[in-house]
């Protein structure tokens, strides 16, 4: 397994819209290599989700973990080929960081339960509902994977802050900054 280097803010591979993966390419070696990279990437850098495009690879994979909850942490979910949509109206504003931006917060508005498809790591369908701090962290990542940043979700740039700065005037202890 290998460490990927993370693509940072100006590389245009954040700004494209990812391919779709062939599902058949998904029990290959060579995807399989690359989805193991992109969980030990993800953790090596103690994010909470990583999309391939920050790895400089535009296909539609995502890999994420709910690290609100320290059991839930564990697991490392893999999607390929996500399709996401609102379970709802509730939008709410949290915090979110990217490892492609390294040092910056922004308060970001999300929805707060979504339903989520696609495939697993396998290749089987997926269908679930996920809400808060998960659903909060998947619409940061397929955001990813059609070249959205979170700061094009800010509706306000003023809230906008370096991590020192928001431990000092915007940290609230119920939080969690790293996505
Ligand atoms: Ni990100």
């Amino acid at each position: 397994m290998s460490i990927l280097k993370v693509s940072q803010m100006g590389h245009p591979v954040l700004r494209r819209a990812a391919d779709p993966v062939n599902p058949d390419a998904i029990p290959t070696d060579a995807f399989q290599r690359f989805a193991r990279d992109m969980r030990e990437t993800m953790v090596a850098y103690q994010g909470a989700g990583l999309a391939a495009p920050q790895v400089h690879v535009a296909n539609r994979v995502l890999v994420y973990r709910d690290t609100s909850d320290e059991e839930a942490a564990r697991d490392i979910v893999t999607l390929v080929n996500p399709e996401i949509e609102p379970a709802g109206e509730e939008m709410e504003a949290g915090w979110e960081g990217c490892l492609s931006i390294p040092g910056i917060m922004g308060l970001v508005p999300r929805h707060v339960r979504i339903l989520v498809r696609g495939l697993d790591r396998e290749g089987e369908e997926l269908e679930y509902e996920a809400a808060d701090f998960e659903a909060r962290v998947i619409q940061h990542e397929v955001d990813h994977l059609d070249g959205i940043l979170y700061m094009d979700r800010m509706d306000d740039l003023r809230a906008l802050t370096f991590r020192t700065e928001y431990e000092m005037f915007w940290a609230e202890a119920e939080e969690e900054p790293d996505e």
